[in-house]
């Protein structure tokens, strides 16, 4: 069957991830991501600003036997303050917990801050995958801003591709893939 963005998503990472390398998960919610990463990576540093994503990924991480985790309540755009090593692989999987407050949303100006200080510090060969999640309220707004911002990459430097449902209603979420291969 035709893979969905999160399936291609989490194959895109898998090609340059192995266990010498460092990966983040920007939003790390109930930690589907951040489980993917550490059983591929030798370290994963993951973010959320809710204590509730931290307690459900650490239960999760847990059962899995996965310990090479940093769990960080903190918000994305802060990542210098955390990581100073070279990153491999990253993921943002954009918009709200929906097992939690639908309020706590990523927005464009801090989702931007930190997808730029990501991409600073990825290898050359390293993946970026940004899934876009644009059918609340304000998501609109986010995905024309990740959208601007992509697009303005230099290709020299950067390949950047989109996986977009076409025929499905409603607005389902889409990937946009990142790799680096200059500095
Ligand atoms: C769509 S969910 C992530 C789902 C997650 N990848 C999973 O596997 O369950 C988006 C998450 O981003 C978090 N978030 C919102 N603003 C953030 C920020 N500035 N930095 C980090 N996480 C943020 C939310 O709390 C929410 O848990």
């Amino acid at each position: 069957m035709i893979k969905r963005p999160i399936h291609l998503s989490h194959d895109f990472l898998a090609e340059v991830l192995d266990k010498d390398s460092i990966a983040v998960d920007a939003t790390m919610g109930n930690g589907n991501d951040t489980a993917f990463l550490a059983g591929l990576a030798k370290a994963v540093y993951a973010f959320d600003v809710q204590e509730q994503a931290l307690q459900k990924t650490e239960e999760r991480l847990e059962q899995l036997g996965l310990d090479n985790v940093q769990l960080i309540l903190d918000g994305h755009q802060n990542i210098d303050k955390y990581v100073d090593e070279p990153i491999r692989a990253a993921i943002f999987n954009l918009g709200y917990l929906p097992s939690a407050d639908k309020t706590i949303i990523t927005k464009p100006d801090t989702t931007l801050e930190a997808i730029e200080k990501i991409l600073r510090r990825l290898q050359l060969g390293g993946r970026m995958a940004i899934m876009i999640y644009h059918g609340h309220e304000g998501g609109s707004s986010e995905k024309e801003a990740v959208l601007n911002y992509v697009k303005q990459l230099p290709q020299e430097a950067f390949t950047a591709m989109c996986y977009q449902p076409l025929n499905q209603i409603n607005t389902p979420p889409f990937l946009v893939m990142i790799e680096k291969l200059k500095g």
